[in-house]
């Protein structure tokens, strides 16, 4: 049976967030932090950055991120904050 993983972040790279390239920076930035800090936790499938090609969300004019299960939804993401909501949902999970 396939578990369901314990966070997961969406980042947007549709045409509005992905405008010169931010939301693909984001999601790279994004993925290499949880690569380095929970390598392991990526690896077991209980931590997730995926992309997506829109959230609707598109009028914030800066890359959008969704977490899930939570369904926060941030712009423009800072990179520590999505860290330390990795450490809280380890801590809660
Ligand atoms: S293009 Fe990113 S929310 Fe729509």
């Amino acid at each position: 049976m396939n578990e369901l993983p314990l966070i997961r972040f969406i980042v947007c790279v549709g045409d509005v967030c992905d405008r010169d390239g931010r939301g693909s920076a984001l999601h790279e930035r994004l993925s290499e932090a949880l690569d380095i800090d929970f390598g392991k936790g990526i690896a077991a499938g209980r931590i997730a950055c995926t992309r997506r090609s829109c959230l609707r969300h598109c009028s914030q004019g800066v890359p959008m991120l969704r977490v899930e299960p939570s369904g926060d939804v941030y712009a423009d993401a800072d990179i520590e904050r999505m860290l330390d909501l990795v450490e809280e949902a380890l801590m809660a999970g």
